[in-house]
């Protein structure tokens, strides 16, 4: 089997999970299950960034420790791993040991080596961003933008990474290794931004403006910035195993340059340790067409969403409406219309149908299909167009389009039902129309659980069910499952499954914010 290790970024615990947080553990769970299914073995790392200013001033203000805080904060982005059916299988925090033992180890071994050096740093300090800040972030008329906050004129001695002198490596490293970031146009961006030159990268904070970080093992007077740590904690969940490189780490679009594009490959660089093999981008969603923000209340709870529609509702309507690296907007109503007629209608149609019918005039008993005439031949058709289309889209992170001909195939197969008619096919007692009977409620079933098993990285539990009601269970080799046949005959069906209830008219939905 192929090693496969992929990560997710770890979350800031200064606050609640929200949408966006969810959204990137769900796409990374949707790769790591499709990893799976295509055969490799896959380590999935995901968890949680605790170290740094924003977390020693939100337990300040509620006048607890630090580390009081993480544990209560980091818990419920812990416990929003299982509410959203993600399989990882490893969940780091920063604060843990085993990271701080890395992170220091490596830090020492790069203070061995010569990469870094002391240095007396004067300039503009935001704390909102713990970023020094330069003389080009300036606005127009001189203003700091609003997103560092308080800036303040500092004088400070501090520890310096040398990564300035990694900066043609790094140029030289992206021009030859075209497909490092996906999507592509984001690996332009970041040949764009090393066209200026870069600083050296300031890694350590003094210990009396932030306590709140791991020590840097050469000088006990300071922590080191919170960046540096971070990154690291890919390394240290697995330094001991084997398994680095990652051959995945799947971050937004505000973190690639410069964390996760610049500072990440030159410190591994640097360590004479390999980089991982690729990054992949996402965009951001927006709830209303605004940005999503606390302070204002316009953010979106995922477990609203999961409780009031399942986890499985939720996880098709991000990955279905996301085109991965593009931005996009969470609307109720949008949302509303995606559950409605793709999930409750088209996808339940089919369900409701195949059981019902195969109750009635089956006695619950799947039959085997007589000779394929046009219209199953139509079908069939389909299912090979599909199947080959989808899971090269699959491999290139293309999954809006993926469970979008996966539903076309599902509406095909509504509509050959409705050619097909087996309900007036049940009346007729002549042996050509219970052939063809037989036929149509062998050919649902089959389209049924060959659609089902295309949703299974998306929709793992609605997967599940549907080979629960079809009295069938899967064998360990999921291409091998994707192939027309005869699995289903003679099986026992279920007489009802209703897997996404009541269909909300979007116009009579209750207005949430
Ligand atoms: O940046 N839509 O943590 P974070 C989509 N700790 N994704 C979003 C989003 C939105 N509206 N808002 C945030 C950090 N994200 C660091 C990472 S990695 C070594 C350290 C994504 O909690 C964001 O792009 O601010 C990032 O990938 C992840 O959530 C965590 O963001
Ligand atoms: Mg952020």
């Amino acid at each position: 089997m192929k090693p496969f290790y992929l990560t997710t970024a770890i979350d800031y615990v200064n606050g609640a999970p929200h949408l966006g947080h969810a959204y990137e553990k769900v796409l990374t769970d949707v790769i790591a299950r499709f990893r799976r299914m295509m055969g490799d073995e896959v380590y999935f790392l995901t968890g949680v960034d605790e170290h740094g200013q924003k977390v020693q001033m939100a337990a300040q203000q509620l006048g607890i420790p630090p580390q009081q805080y993480v544990d209560e904060t980091s818990a419920a982005f812990r416990a929003l791993l299982p509410q959203l059916s993600i399989s990882n299988d490893d969940f780091i925090r920063t604060t843990e040991p085993r990271h701080k033992a890395v992170v220091s180890r490596l830090l020492q071994q790069l203070y061995d080596k010569g990469e870094i050096y002391q240095a007396e740093y004067k300039g503009f300090y935001s704390t909102r961003q713990e970023q020094f800040l330069q003389e080009k972030d300036r606005q127009p008329d001189g203003t700091w933008p609003e997103i560092f906050g308080d800036v303040t004129e500092i004088t400070e001695s501090n520890y310096f990474f040398k990564l300035a002198g990694y900066q043609a490596w790094l140029v030289d490293f992206l021009t030859t290794h075209e497909d490092f970031i996906f999507p592509r146009y984001r690996q332009k961006q970041v040949l764009e931004f090393l066209k200026d030159p870069l600083n050296d990268l300031c890694i350590s904070r003094p210990r009396e403006r932030l306590e709140w970080g791991i020590p840097l093992p050469f000088d006990p007077n300071y922590v080191t910035y919170v960046w540096f740590d971070a990154l690291v904690n890919y390394y240290s969940a697995v330094a001991d195993t084997g398994q680095w490189p990652a051959d995945l780490h799947v971050i937004g679009k505000d973190i690639l340059v410069p964390p996760h594009a610049v500072y990440w490959p030159i410190m591994l660089h640097a360590l004479g340790l390999p980089l991982p093999k690729s990054l992949l981008v996402h965009g951001w969603w927006s709830v209303n067409g605004v940005k999503m923000s606390k302070s204002t209340g316009n953010f979106i709870v995922p477990a609203d969403y999961t409780g009031e529609f399942g986890v499985d509702a939720l996880r098709y309507f991000l990955i279905r409406e996301m085109n991965v690296g593009q931005d996009s907007d969470f609307t109720r109503a949008q949302f509303l219309v995606r559950y409605n007629s793709e999930l409750a209608n088209n996808l339940g149609n089919l369900i409701n149908r195949t059981l019902n019918m195969t109750t009635r005039f089956g006695a619950g008993l799947i039959p085997a299909a007589g000779p394929a005439e046009d219209v199953e031949k139509e079908l069939q058709a389909l299912w090979d167009k599909t199947r080959t289309e989808v899971i090269p889209l699959c491999e290139g992170f293309q999954f809006h389009a993926a469970l979008d001909r996966t539903f076309a195939f599902i509406t095909a197969t509504n509509a050959y039902i409705e050619k097909r008619a087996p309900w007036k096919l049940g009346k007729s007692t002549t042996e050509a129309d219970q052939t063809l009977l037989r036929t149509a409620l062998a050919t649902m079933a089959e389209a049924l659980r060959l659609g089902a098993a295309l949703l299974q990285a998306v929709m793992p539990t609605t997967t599940e069910k549907i080979n629960g009601v079809l009295g069938y269970t899967p064998g360990a080799i999921w291409r091998d499952e994707l192939a027309w046949g005869s699995r289903l005959t003679g099986r026992k069906v279920a007489e009802a499954l209703v897997l996404f209830p009541r269909p909300q008219p979007a116009d009579k939905a209750p207005a949430k914010p």
